[in-house]
């Protein structure tokens, strides 16, 4: 995307300072943190590992700093697992609720800390008469129910990294990162609840190891639906069988600081996806530090919930990995924000209320709620009556994630969430960075809507100009990390040129985001959206690339381009533009053969919004496509100056058909 096709509501003047009561922990609205990460952010962040965790060995260097290879805390041992769980448990903290569970149909579970640590354990052993060991990896694709933090932190135990793949994406997708990973074992479910019906995901799995991944020995099926999904023999195991025939009890092995934790993939800007990794000592400590200070947490009576799907890192770091190493109490909510009204506690209105969030913020009394601004606006669409019909007021922090967010966003949900008298913390960060880098602290931060504020203590952040120098107050640029940070990706898996190229080979010496960003007067940062060919579409990374060639593996189709278009909801959707091959002729019926075939092929985000058939694209002089001109289009601009075209007629004609097809959906 490019920066010139994003608005930015700036209005700088309007500010919320914070207030007294929120003492963020440690930093009672004084700078404390920030001054000791400037003077030495190695021995800052020595400090933190050492208070945030448990180490089953000391390590003996904070930092090797190889560009752009990262190891932190260097020598030293410890298992995430044991910290996330045994840990709460041996300080007797066993009977508090790690998780309240709530099924979309309604039904629920409360598990504590001492529940989640035997189950944890049974299916570490599990996995261990399964012949997982150490170093291996194993593919995760499953709902949102409890038994997806026990198969991660049961990886954790033992060592296995785990690839936790979205729910929603397809075969396809589960064929590659098995095979990328070459993963021993897939952890699934025979389907999970969405909007009210099953929606199968091991018929996918099938599906998925019937095309490829050699390496999969077994596939590990939870009971969530009751669907009676097809099982291979010797292949394909029951979960609860595995459960009720394990041993209970399984020691945290402890890990050295660097071992991989797990892998997450990630859209890039060519089709074949990135297998970020992320590794235990440092990941764990700025996940858990930062859960605790941006969300100013209170782990004995807070009730954090983090509405995102585990299936993306905001999940890993802050359903999982955040909130059970700080020892908190957290929500885990299995569907979306306006499924069927739930029958399970009486109530027989049915129906489809737009009230599902507020309900559950009110009967578990969350006190923070962290969810995208996609979210945000489509609760603002659906209008203020249905938080109204709610008590909200035990929350005290919300947070916001995945995208810019608009300042009117940003204010409603000040406003009609959090009664004016919550901080709002926009946080910017990425899958790569593995927790926040750019966010306020609540006790600390001046905010401004629009605006992620400053980089976190022990955070280095600087937007520079295309010759790489940094601009001043006032300018906008590229948006780059300038220090090693602790959460930082270590590579992509398999492929450390492409690590090096992707993210260190712009400018010189520094981490570059793929994202625009302005520096206002007080130093604060404004988040512009990606600069390169990334979209971002209700929060979700998808790659203009991947989506290419989704559409040009379509029979009928020649050639394709893919822009991002202006979404009033979901920030960004996808519009294809394509040339069919030979002779097949247009029809509205193959222009939706052709957006479905996407849905199939990369998961149903990914579907374009609109897919258009145009006689040709317009190109410059030199073979090169002209996005802007069919973002231009896509979002109904004037398209301006034509004239480095080979053809200019196209862009007519494109127009013409563009306004002539009714927008999907
Ligand atoms: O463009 C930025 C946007 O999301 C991208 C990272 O996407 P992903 O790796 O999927 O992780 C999303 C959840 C961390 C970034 O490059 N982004 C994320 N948070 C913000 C944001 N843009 C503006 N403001 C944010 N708070």
């Amino acid at each position: 995307m490019s920066q010139g096709s994003i608005e930015v509501y700036e209005s700088e003047d309007r500010t919320f300072s914070p207030l007294a009561d929120f003492a963020a922990v440690a930093l009672a609205g004084d700078d404390s943190l920030y001054t000791e990460a400037e003077a030495d952010f190695e021995a800052f962040w020595a400090r933190q590992a050492r208070a945030l965790l448990d180490w089953h060995d000391d390590f003996h260097t904070t930092l090797e700093w190889d560009l752009p290879f990262a190891k932190w805390f260097v020598g030293g041992t410890l298992n995430v697992s044991h910290n996330c769980l045994d840990r709460h448990v041996n300080a007797g903290r066993g009977d508090k609720v790690a998780i309240h569970w709530e099924g979309e149909p309604g039904d629920t579970r409360t598990i504590t800390y001492r529940e989640l640590l035997a189950d944890v354990q049974r299916f570490a052993n599990a996995l261990l008469k399964l012949g997982l060991r150490r170093g291996d990896r194993a593919a995760i694709y499953m709902p949102m129910i409890p038994e997806l933090p026990v198969a991660m932190l049961a990886c954790a135990r033992i060592g296995v990294a785990h690839s936790v793949i979205f729910g929603g994406f397809s075969p396809d997708a589960i064929t590659d990162r098995c095979e990328d990973a070459e993963a021993k074992l897939v952890i699934t479910a025979d389907a999970g609840y969405r909007r009210g019906a099953p929606s199968p995901l091991k018929p996918n799995v099938d599906s998925a190891l019937a095309a490829g991944g050699p390496t999969v020995e077994h596939v590990i099926v939870v009971d969530r639906c009751g669907t009676d999904p097809a099982m291979t023999p010797g292949r394909d195991l029951w979960w609860a069988d595995l459960m009720a025939e394990s041993a209970p009890d399984c020691p945290a092995e402890p890990m050295d600081s660097e071992q991989l934790l797990y892998l997450l993939y990630t859209s890039g800007t060519t089709a074949k996806p990135k297998g970020i990794m992320h590794t235990t000592g440092g990941y764990l400590t700025q996940v858990c530090f930062t859960h605790k200070y941006v969300f100013d947490l209170r782990p004995d009576t807070d009730v954090f919930w983090c509405a995102a799907d585990i299936g993306w890192v905001t999940g890993h770091s802050y359903i999982v990995y955040g909130p059970l190493a700080n020892g908190c109490t957290s929500v885990m909510y299995e569907g979306t924000p306006d499924t069927p009204r739930p029958l399970f506690r009486g109530d027989d209105r049915g129906g489809w209320p737009k009230d599902r969030l507020w309900d559950i913020v009110e009967r578990y009394g969350v006190t923070q709620l962290y969810t995208a601004p996609t979210a945000i606006r489509t609760f603002m669409k659906w209008g203020e009556e249905w938080p109204a019909g709610h008590d909200l007021s035990t929350l005290r922090v919300l947070g916001t994630v995945g995208e810019p967010i608009n300042p009117e966003a940003w204010m409603w949900y000040h406003r009609h969430i959090g009664g004016e008298r919550c901080p709002v913390v926009d946080t910017w960060w990425q899958t790569e960075t593995g927790g926040h880098m750019i966010s306020p602290l609540p006790g600390a931060t001046v905010t401004k809507p629009g605006s992620a504020t400053r980089p976190l203590p022990g955070i280095f952040a600087e937007v520079v100009d295309a010759g790489g120098a940094p601009v001043g107050a006032g300018g906008g640029g590229h948006l780059t990390v300038t220090r090693p940070w602790p959460s930082m990706l270590r590579g992509i898996w398999g492929d450390p040129d492409r690590y090096r190229q992707t993210y260190w080979s712009t400018y010189e010496g520094r981490y570059f985001a793929g994202d625009g960003a302005r520096v206002d007067d007080d130093g604060y940062f404004w988040l512009l959206g990606r600069v390169d060919d990334v979209m971002n579409v209700s929060g979700h990374r998808i790659s203009t690339t991947e989506v290419e060639s989704a559409l040009v593996d379509h029979s009928a189709v020649a050639e394709a381009a893919v822009v991002g278009a202006k979404d009033e909801i979901t920030g960004q959707s996808i519009v294809g533009y394509v040339i069919l091959v030979g002779k097949v002729e247009p029809s509205e019926e193959l222009r939706q053969e052709i957006r479905a075939h996407v849905g199939v092929k990369l998961g149903p985000t990914a579907r374009p919004k609109a897919v258009f058939i145009v006689p040709d694209l317009p190109k410059t002089r030199s073979g090169k496509i002209m996005r802007r001109l069919l973002r231009d289009v896509a979002d109904g601009r004037d398209l301006g100056d034509t004239t480095t075209l080979a053809d200019p007629g196209v862009v007519a004609e494109i127009r013409d058909r563009a306004a002539a097809a009714d927008d999907e959906d």
